[in-house]
C-alpha cells in the first residue's frame, strides 16, 4: 500500500484492482442499502466521485450511514472492479474515519442548483460539479499559457499592480491612496497627491502593456499574466472589475505578426482544453453547451478570418437585423455588432483590423490614411471581443501628437517616450481576457461563473 493519501484521479488512472490505499475527501451522497452502504467520495482532483462500499462490520457504521453531504472523511480500503454500470472501480472500506461533519442545513445538498443561487454561496460552490470543472479547467489553462510562451522563448515579466498610468486612457482606474478621504489635503480646491503615500496620484493597473513594451525593447518577446482592474460601471455578463489578462508584446513585429500570434495562441489553448481536460470538457458538452466539443475542435483546426473595420461597418449597415445601437463609420462596435460579425457573417473567429483612430487608445500606430490605426480585435462567437491588440506607434513625434490629441500630458509618460528616443523599433502586442477565454472554452455564459470570487459593481464579498 502507498503510505500517504492518494488523490482519486490518481487512483482511477493508475491503480489496479486489489491494491490498498488511503483516500480523503468530501461526501457527495450516502446511499444506505440493506447489506452495505455506498458513499460517493469526491476530493476535487477530478469530476468523478469514488464509490466507497462500507460493510456493517466497519467500526462506526451507524454514524457513517448518517453522514450528511459535505462531510469530510478518510478511508483506507481495497480497490475492486465495480459491478455497477458507469464506473470501473469501487473502494471497499477497511477503516473509515469521520474527519468533519456536515448536516442537512449544508447549502449544497445533492440536487441541481441554479448558477444564480451558487453565486450567492461562492465560498461553497467550488465543491459542486460545474464549478469543480470550471476551476480545474481554469487552473490547467493558466499552466498552458505559461507553457505556450515558454516554448516560444517569451520572457515572463511582472508589471506593477499599483501604477500612475491609465494605459487605456478610459478613466476607469481605481484610486489607491492612504489619504483621509474625508479630509484630503487640498491645493486650490484640488486634492494634493504630493502628500499621498507615493507622492503622486496612483491607481490599480488597467493594463501592463506600457511597462511590457519597455521589456520587449530589451528581451524581444515578453508577456505578462496578471490581475487587471477596471472601474467600469457595466453590469454585463462579460465584464468584471477585477480580471486576469495575458499581454504578449513582440519587438520587430507588425500587426499581421500580432494577429498570427493571437491565432496560434488561441488555437493552442483550445487544443489544450480538448486534450488535457477531457472529463471536465465532456461534462460541459453534456450539461452546459451541447456541441461545445465540436465547436472547439473546429476552432483548434481553423484558420481565422480577417476583415477591415470599414468592411465590417458596411456589413453591419446592410444586416437584415435591427441593432439596439446604430452603426456608422467611426462608431465603436458594441457586443451585438461583434457577435453578429463573428456568428452570422463569418461563422467563426475573426480579426477586425484598422479601426478609426478616434475610438482607440493613443499608443496605436497611425496608418498611412491618417484616420485609422493598426488595431486588431479578435471576435469569437458567443463572447464577442476576446482579444484586443495593436501595432504600437514607434515614431516619437506622432506618438506625442496622439497623446496631446487624447488629452494625455506627455510629461507624465516621459519614461514611455524614452523607449521611442533610443532604439525604437516596430512592435506589437495584444491582451487576451482570461475569463472570456474560460467562458469560451467551457460554454459558461456569465463571467461571474468563471472567476473564483467575482468583483462587480456593488459586489466585493470575500
Ligand atoms: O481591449 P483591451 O482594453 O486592451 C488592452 O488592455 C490592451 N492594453 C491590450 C494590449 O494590447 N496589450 O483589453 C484586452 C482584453 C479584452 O479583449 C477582453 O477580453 C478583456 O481584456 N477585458 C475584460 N475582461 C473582463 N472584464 C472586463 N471589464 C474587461 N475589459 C477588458
Ligand atoms: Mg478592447
Amino acid at each position: 500500500m502507498k503510505s500517504g493519501r492518494m488523490k482519486i484521479k490518481e487512483v482511477l488512472e493508475t491503480c489496479k484492482s486489489g491494491s490498498e490505499m488511503i483516500v480523503k475527501g468530501w461526501v457527495r451522497t450516502v446511499r444506505v442499502g440493506k447489506n452495505v452502504t455506498f458513499i460517493a467520495l469526491n476530493d476535487g482532483s477530478c469530476m468523478t466521485s469514488l464509490q466507497v462500499v462500507v460493510e456493517p462490520s466497519i467500526p462506526g457504521y451507524r454514524e457513517i450511514c448518517g453522514l450528511g453531504t459535505g462531510s469530510a472523511v478518510a478511508v483506507r480500503g481495497k480497490l475492486a472492479e465495480s459491478p455497477a454500470a458507469g464506473q470501473k472501480y469501487e473502494l471497499h472500506a477497511l477503516e473509515f474515519t469521520i474527519v468533519g461533519l456536515s448536516d442537512e442545513i449544508y447549502p449544497l445538498q445533492k440536487k441541481r442548483h441554479s448558477f444564480e443561487y451558487l453565486r450567492s454561496i461562492a465560498h461553497l460552490r467550488p465543491r459542486s460539479n460545474t464549478f469543480g470543472a470550471v476551476f480545474r479547467v481554469r487552473s490547467s489553462l493558466a499552466q498552458a499559457i505559461h507553457r505556450f510562451f515558454a516554448e516560444r522563448g517569451f520572457l515572463y515579466v511582472h508589471t506593477p499592480i499599483i501604477t500612475g498610468n491609465d494605459c487605456e486612457g478610459a478613466g476607469e482606474m481605481f484610486r489607491v491612496t492612504t489619504l483621509d478621504i474625508a479630509k484630503p489635503p487640498l491645493v486650490a480646491g484640488q486634492v494634493d497627491y504630493s502628500n499621498d503615500f507615493f507622492g503622486q496620484a496612483t491607481g490599480l493597473t488597467v493594463s501592463g502593456q506600457l511597462e511590457g513594451e519597455l521589456f520587449a525593447q530589451a528581451f524581444s518577446d515578453i508577456y505578462t499574466f496578471g490581475p487587471t482592474f477596471r472601474a467600469e460601471n457595466s453590469n454585463t455578463a462579460r465584464h468584471v472589475a477585477e480580471f486576469w489578462m495575458i499581454e504578449p508584446e513582440m519587438a520587430f513585429a507588425d500587426l499581421l505578426a500580432d494577429a498570427a500570434l493571437a491565432e496560434e495562441f488561441f488555437r493552442y489553448l483550445c487544443r489544450h482544453a480538448l486534450d488535457n481536460c477531457r472529463e471536465d470538457m465532456e461534462f460541459f458538452n453534456e450539461h452546459v453547451e451541447k456541441g461545445l466539443l465540436a465547436r472547439l475542435e473546429g476552432v483548434a483546426d481553423a484558420s481565422f478570418a480577417m476583415m477591415e473595420y470599414t468592411e465590417a461597418v458596411e456589413r453591419l449597415e446592410k444586416a437584415p437585423v435591427q441593432f439596439q445601437y446604430p452603426v456608422a463609420w467611426g462608431c465603436d462596435l458594441q457586443t451585438e455588432h461583434e457577435r453578429y460579425l463573428t456568428e452570422q457573417v463569418v461563422g467563426g473567429p475573426v480579426f477586425i483590423v484598422n479601426y478609426p483612430k478616434d475610438i482607440k487608445a493613443f499608443y496605436m500606430r497611425l496608418n498611412d490614411d491618417g484616420r485609422t490605426v493598426s488595431a486588431m480585435d479578435m471576435l469569437v462567437p458567443k463572447v464577442g471581443e476576446i482579444v484586443g491588440g495593436s501595432q504600437r506607434e514607434e515614431r516619437l513625434d506622432l506618438l506625442e501628437q496622439r497623446m496631446v490629441e487624447a488629452g494625455i500630458d506627455p510629461a507624465g509618460l516621459g519614461w514611455y517616450l524614452d523607449s521611442r528616443r533610443w532604439g525604437s523599433c516596430p512592435h506589437a502586442g495584444f491582451g487576451l481576457g482570461f475569463e472570456r477565454l474560460i467562458m469560451y472554452l467551457t460554454g459558461m455564459e456569465n463571467i461571474r461563473d468563471v472567476i473564483p470570487f467575482p468583483r462587480t459593481p456593488g459586489h466585493a464579498e470575500f
